[in-house]
Formats: structure tokens, sequence, C-alpha cells
């Protein structure tokens, strides 16, 4: 799927394919650096962090696992709430491992905030935060992110595995949703 395949529903491309190539190369080198010697492993949070699982795991020169959760963070209704439910947990103990999460975006921060006190808790030696955008201007709970991307407006956000109702995740870029679309102003604390 590319911009022509989205005719009008597309606003604009914020991030090319390249700019993602090229920065997820260059955290890859950051975490290679970083993890030598180490024995990682990297969590992906379904869905939307297949691509960048993908594209940061196949430029990373350190042997990683990979493990995937997910996690639901709105409960029922569209706005961020904070609620987070699991829908599926780690199939590896992480006790004394290494753990670098994967995101695709941090929105308001509640999902990733909740998810690193739960794999705190599980006794690490240590939790670090990859994502690959994340809105300085929706963020509700400070979190410490190690690497990142992007810092993007907050504009309702599409592609790269950032879905709206299930669509444009398999964008190669990232790009804005034409309000049209879902019936916005293009600024949103919505879930994307
Ligand atoms: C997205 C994203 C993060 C979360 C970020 O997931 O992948 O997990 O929202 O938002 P927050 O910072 O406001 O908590 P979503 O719940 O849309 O599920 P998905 O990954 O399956 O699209």
């Amino acid at each position: 799927m590319d911009a022509a395949d989205m005719g009008r529903d597309l606003e604009r491309v914020l991030i090319t394919e390249d700019e993602l190539r090229t920065k997820i190369k260059e955290i890859a080198g950051k975490i290679d650096a970083d993890y030598a010697g180490r024995d990682l492993l990297i969590v992906g949070v379904l869905k939307g962090a297949v691509m960048v699982m993908a594209d940061l795991a196949r430029a990373l020169r350190v042997p990683v696992e990979m493990d995937w959760m997910a996690v639901s963070s709105y409960g029922a209704g569209t706005k961020t709430s904070g609620v987070v439910r699991v829908l599926k947990d780690l199939d590896t103990d992480i006790a004394g491992r290494d753990v670098l999460v994967v995101e695709d975006i941090i929105d308001s921060g509640l999902t990733l905030s909740w998810l690193v006190r739960n794999l705190r808790s599980r006794n690490p030696a240590s939790v670090e935060i990859c994502a690959a955008v994340r809105k300085p201007d929706a963020i509700k709970v400070p979190i410490d992110v190690k690497y990142v991307g992007f810092d993007i407006p907050n504009e309702f956000v599409i592609g790269y595995g950032l879905d709206y109702a299930e669509r444009y995740r398999n964008l190669p870029f990232i790009g804005t949703l034409a309000p049209h679309v879902y019936g916005g102003d293009g600024k949103t604390t919505e879930k994307r």
C-alpha cells in the first residue's frame, strides 16, 4: 500500500519510508553499542509495533530474542483511559533479563507507563523503551524513553503499524489522516 492507494484519505506524509529506515538504522547502532555483550530481549507491543520490530530487529547486529505482548489500552471507549488489559502476555520469564520494549507510538504515555511498571515487577535486570514516534503535546504521564525516532505533532497519524479502525497499518510511511475520514478537526487526544 502506498500514498496513491489512499487517495483523498491521506492528508500529508509526515515521515517518509526513507526517513524511517535511516532513523531505525541509527537507533539500532545505539542499541548495538549499549547492549554489546549482553543478552537482550526485545518486546513488541502488538499490533502497532510489528513494523518497527521487524525493521529494528533486522537492523541490529547484537543477537536478540523477540517476544510479544498484546494490551488493550482503552477499554470500551475511544478516549485514552489508562485502563490496560493484557490480551497476550510474554512467553518469556524476564527475571534477570535486559528488556527493551518496542512501540510504534507514545501518545498519552499511559500504556507504556502501565506496561513498564508491570514488567519491572517481574524483576528484570533492566527495562528500557524504544518508540518510533512520540507526541510530546499529548503526553499525560512522564515516560523515560531511551530511544525515540521522531517527535510529531498531536495529529491523527497512520501508517508503519499505526491504524485507523485497523486500516492503514501497512503503509510504508507515517502520514496524517484526512479529517473527513474520521470526522475530526485534525487535533486529537482520541485513539488514532
Ligand atoms: C497504540 C500504541 C500504543 C498505545 C499508545 O496501541 O501501539 O500501545 O496506543 O498510546 P498511549 O501512549 O496513549 O497509551 P493501540 O491501543 O492503538 O493498539 P494497536 O497497537 O493494536 O493499534
